[in-house]
């Protein structure tokens, strides 16, 4: 049988200062508000084991110490679970810091995407990573799978890309896509050579956006360290895409993939309402409640 190509490092950049959900991020880091009962970063976690991955490297700032305190253990809640008979949930604890080894790389200065993919590199080391913007969650780690995939079978980076109605272009990288899709280990993808970092509707080069999953290789640390800030004082990581994919395209898979963006207050409720409709437990009653409510 043949074996998937997989990946092992996820790159989570997790620095920001969340400014369009304060005030609840003031003190809480975005990636740490709940989804229900799970912090939105352990989704983006359960995302990247789903697809195989074992290290983890947490882009954080010296600012959000609270990110690096989820990771630590905490051997008296786990007992005290145990104690009160909740050993299912103490046992789930412990699975999330067995599953995986996670570093922190360091971004204490807001200098773009680009900038804190670049922070990762030590920790990442000379192989193809994954980077995952926690802003977005995705239904299922399929995704992460098929771009795993088809960067591990030919060698160049990988993007996931959704179609956008144009009035939502200038919020995405757009890709310019250059000859048919086509198919590598049973993976559609798409060849494109330029991405231009939220365009307005004019220059947009298609309506292909990027979303916030990219398989990339190694080299693409050398093309980061080469740019200077644009004119907002940011490295834009879609800047470096585009150097890689002047010498050879790079491939975009477009996906329709269950998804949502929680980097704002109304993407945020609406995955917290969808986590509990899919609840087991509570879901039914939740969905009773609602229909009251509407
Ligand atoms: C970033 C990237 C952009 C990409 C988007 C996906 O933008 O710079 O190319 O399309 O994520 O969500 P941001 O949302 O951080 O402004």
């Amino acid at each position: 049988m043949a074996i998937t190509p997989r990946i092992h490092t996820a790159v989570i950049p997790a620095a920001g200062q969340g400014t369009r959900m304060l005030p609840a991020t003031k003190s809480v880091p975005k990636e740490l508000l709940p989804i229900l009962d799970r912090p939105a970063l352990q989704l983006i976690i359960d995302e990247a084991l789903g697809a195989g991955v074992d290290h983890l490297v947490i882009v954080t700032s010296h600012a959000k110490p609270a990110i690096e305190n989820y990771f630590a253990t905490d051997l008296g809640v786990e007992s005290s679970l145990e104690k009160q008979g909740r050993g299912v949930l103490a046992e789930q604890l412990r699975r999330y810091r067995q599953d995986v080894r996670v570093s922190f790389a360091y971004q204490d200065q807001p200098h773009g995407l680009g900038h804190a993919v670049a922070c990762a590199r030590e920790a990442v080391g000379d192989e193809a990573f994954f980077v995952m913007l926690p802003d977005e969650l995705m239904s299922d780690s399929s995704l992460l799978k098929d771009l795993a995939t088809l960067t591990q079978s030919t060698g160049v980076g990988s993007v996931a890309l959704k179609q956008m109605p144009t009035a939502e272009l200038f919020r995405y990288g757009i890709v310019t896509p250059v000859g048919p899709m086509s198919t590598v280990d049973g993976i559609e993808s798409l060849p494109f050579i330029t991405v231009i970092e939220k365009p307005n509707v004019a220059d947009a080069p298609s309506d292909l956006a990027i979303i916030g999953r990219y398989a990339l290789t190694p080299d693409i640390f050398d093309l980061l360290d080469a740019l200077e800030p644009g004119p907002s004082g940011e490295v834009l990581l879609t800047d470096a895409l585009s150097a890689q994919a002047d010498v050879t395209p790079l491939r975009g898979v477009i996906s329709n993939i269950g998804r949502r963006d929680i980097g704002n207050p109304q993407g945020w409720l609406e995955a917290v309402i969808e986590a509990g409709l899919q609840h087991s437990e509570f879901g039914e009653s939740v969905r009773e409640w609602l229909r009251t409510q509407i």
